[in-house]
């Protein structure tokens, strides 16, 4: 493993336009950060297992053909496993993560934080033992939320093992990363070599109307022909407008003046800004049901001028400011 000064190279890459994926963190376990105010009624194993197979069936029927989810999405990787092998689709690539674990047990109103962080060797070669059973469908195994701290990106022993799952599978390595410095993080991810090789081949970062700071560097990685997979692209449901985030009355009005001229939710029209103003290879769905789903994929039919993604962008929020909400939305 090595660490060099990477510069990246640049090619001549037509890009096409940008797939929406759906995200299962919200579809695996009974408590997420939910930002509605009603609950969904019951909250029992069995009922997320069907609501995740529909919102899932409902993703494949409209053409989706990416799914993502984590070790540490309470039931998400086993929902998706059992509904991939079940149905057997031939043309869908999953992702996943490792790195975290779920101990909110499915524990309703649970205490404490839900998932645990560990980027250990130890978590790596446990968790990838059930992840590989997502093969051969799995096209992306990621370090879920790297960070300084972890010492993720630093740790030879990890990012060997890494390197030997890329070269045993085929599948890429990817990273994802939250925070006001995923840029840092992102450009340490870069520079990091295993058998002389850059490391990761897919990024999947927080990008939205109120929060671009990552957009040069994403442009830069999407330049180099890597996966850029846009998470979080409603702000965790910001985005729509809601009477708790008063200081966002300015977008909330933005964004209704062009959800009554295309005729969709402030959804959509977020979902389209991250893919009209990024144009990233995925932009994932986080829909918690069918119908927020269907209303996501309104997303797909139209498109936003140069002057409205100029103006929605204009709207951004200061990066610390962002992530210090985002810190305080609550688990319910
Ligand atoms: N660190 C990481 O690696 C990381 C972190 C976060 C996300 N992700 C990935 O990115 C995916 C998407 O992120 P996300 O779900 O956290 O954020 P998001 O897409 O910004 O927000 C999704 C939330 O927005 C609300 N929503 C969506 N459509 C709606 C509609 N039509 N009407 C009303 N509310 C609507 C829902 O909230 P309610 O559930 O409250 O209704 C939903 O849970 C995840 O599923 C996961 O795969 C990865």
């Amino acid at each position: 493993m090595h660490y060099l000064s990477y510069k990246i190279p640049r090619q001549r890459l037509v890009l096409k336009g940008t797939r929406i994926g759906l995200g299962m963190a919200a579809l695996g376990r009974p408590e997420y950060i939910n930002i509605r105010k009603y609950p969904d009624p019951d909250k029992s194993k069995s009922a997320y297992k069907e609501s995740a197979f529909k919102v899932l069936d409902l993703a494949y029927e409209k053409g989706l053909r990416h799914f993502d989810t984590a070790a540490s999405y309470g039931k998400g990787e086993q929902f998706l496993l059992e509904w991939n092998q079940i149905r057997a689709h031939e043309d869908v690539e999953l992702s996943t993560k490792w790195g975290y674990s779920y101990v909110a047990d499915w524990e309703i109103g649970f205490r404490g934080k839900h998932e645990v962080k560990e980027h250990s060797l130890a978590k790596l070669k446990e968790q990838w033992q059930y992840s590989k059973k997502l093969l051969p469908r799995l096209s992306t195994y990621q370090i879920h939320s790297a960070t300084f701290e972890s010492g993720v990106l630093q740790n030879s022993e990890v990012l060997l093992a890494l390197g030997a799952i890329k070269s045993k599978t085929g599948i890429k390595i990817g990273l994802s990363v939250s925070g006001a410095n995923q840029e840092a993080i992102l450009q340490a991810a870069l520079l990091v070599e295993t058998n002389q090789k850059p490391l990761f081949d897919s990024f999947q970062v927080t990008y939205n109307i109120l929060e671009q700071s990552c957009h040069s560097v994403l442009k830069e990685i999407l330049c180099t022909g890597k996966t850029v997979m846009i998470k979080e692209a409603l702000a965790n449901g910001r985005l729509l407008k809601n009477e708790n985030f008063p200081h966002y009355g300015k977008l909330y009005k933005s964004l209704e003046k062009l959800s009554k001229k295309y005729r969709v939710g402030a959804d959509a029209i977020s979902l389209r800004f991250v893919m009209d103003h990024l144009k990233p290879q995925l932009v994932l769905s986080g829909a918690s049901n069918t119908t927020q789903l269907r209303e996501n994929l309104k997303a797909m039919d139209f498109q936003l001028t140069d002057e409205e993604l100029k103006c929605l962008a204009s709207l951004g929020a200061e990066t610390n400011y962002y992530w210090k909400e985002r810190q305080l939305l609550e688990w319910q």
